[in-house]
């Protein structure tokens, strides 16, 4: 069983997840971008977060994952380690810094684990990727991959649409996913793809963990963007998303509130100011009413403690 998340909790290893599939525990991913994000994932009991490229879409303002660079992810990923203790923390390879060369993707990978304190990290696609990924390894970086919808490369693909969909679709993807498993990813994203494809493939998939994104009910574990689930990004939102919460709302509502407040003048109220002693006021006026009196307070004005 997994621990509650409550209980305390040991950090989540490869061993660990390796039980879990072997066991049939459900593992439960979820992405986060930030410290705040992180430390909602932490207290939530989750057991992988993945710090997705998504950010370019749900923090970033863009409208695919392409444009997001590695200094970016880079930062995102540092603030997400200082939230985490005990999931293992994941981050994507983002688009345009592992496809050149192996020698390239092992740089990367490394400076993920290096100034950011990530664990492992994902890359997209089947192909060319296998390579990638089988080098990480071997330079000793565990790799998820991720096949299916791989949004880097949505456009290739046709746009954001579910993929397998065909006995040819979906033979090229057993074909990858068999390449990413016996090259040693540990875990492997399904997204969108068809529930009948994940069930039919998932006998052949013995030692890496799947882990889906509208891929059905048949998986090892699953995976929600953090602002789908939670209903903070206000953009489309796919088939396979369930809304748990809906905080972009209660956010609107809550930062109108305040914008009224402000505006009525009933915020601040008294007990969200600071006092200052009757006497050290008197002073104060004192000493705007007549300058040269200022001398006597032998004080440091701009010293003053909030
Ligand atoms: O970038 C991301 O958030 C992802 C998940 C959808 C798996 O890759």
């Amino acid at each position: 069983m997994s621990a509650h998340p409550r209980e305390k909790r040991k950090p989540m290893t490869l061993p660990r997840l390796a039980e879990m599939k072997l066991n049939a525990e459900p593992i439960v991913m979820v992405t986060a971008y930030d410290h705040p994000s992180a430390e909602v994932a932490e207290f939530a009991g989750v057991d992988i977060v993945l710090v997705g490229d998504s950010a370019a879409m749900t923090v970033l303002g863009h409208d695919s994952t392409v444009p997001v660079g590695m200094e970016e992810m880079l930062m995102l990923a540092a603030a997400v380690r200082r939230g985490l203790k005990t999931p293992l923390l994941v981050v994507d390879l983002p688009s345009g810094s592992y496809e050149r060369s192996n020698e390239q993707a092992i740089e990367n990978a490394h400076r993920f684990v290096k100034e950011a304190g990530c664990d492992a990290v994902k890359l997209e696609r089947g192909g060319a990727s296998v390579d990638r990924a089988r080098a990480i390894i071997r330079a000793g970086i565990p790799v998820m991959g991720h096949l299916g919808l791989t949004p880097q490369t949505a456009t290739a693909l046709g746009g954001f649409r579910a993929q397998a969909k065909t006995g040819s679709g979906a033979v090229e993807l057993a074909e990858d996913a068999l390449a990413l498993q016996a090259v040693g990813c540990f875990a492997i994203v399904f997204e969108a793809i068809p529930a009948g494809v994940t069930e039919t493939l998932m006998p052949k998939m013995s030692t890496s963990a799947v882990i889906g994104i509208g891929a059905g009910p048949g998986t090892d574990g699953q995976v929600l963007v953090f602002h789908d689930l939670l209903g903070i990004f206000g953009g489309h939102a796919p088939k396979f998303v369930k809304r748990y919460s809906s905080l972009r709302k209660e956010m609107v509502r809550g930062v109108g509130e305040y914008a009224r407040e402000v505006r009525e003048r009933a915020f601040p109220a008294a007990e969200h100011s600071y006092a200052i002693e009757p006497e050290e006021l008197e002073a104060f006026r004192r000493y705007l009413d007549q300058e040269s009196l200022a001398a006597s307070f032998g004080g440091d004005w701009s010293a003053t403690e909030i």
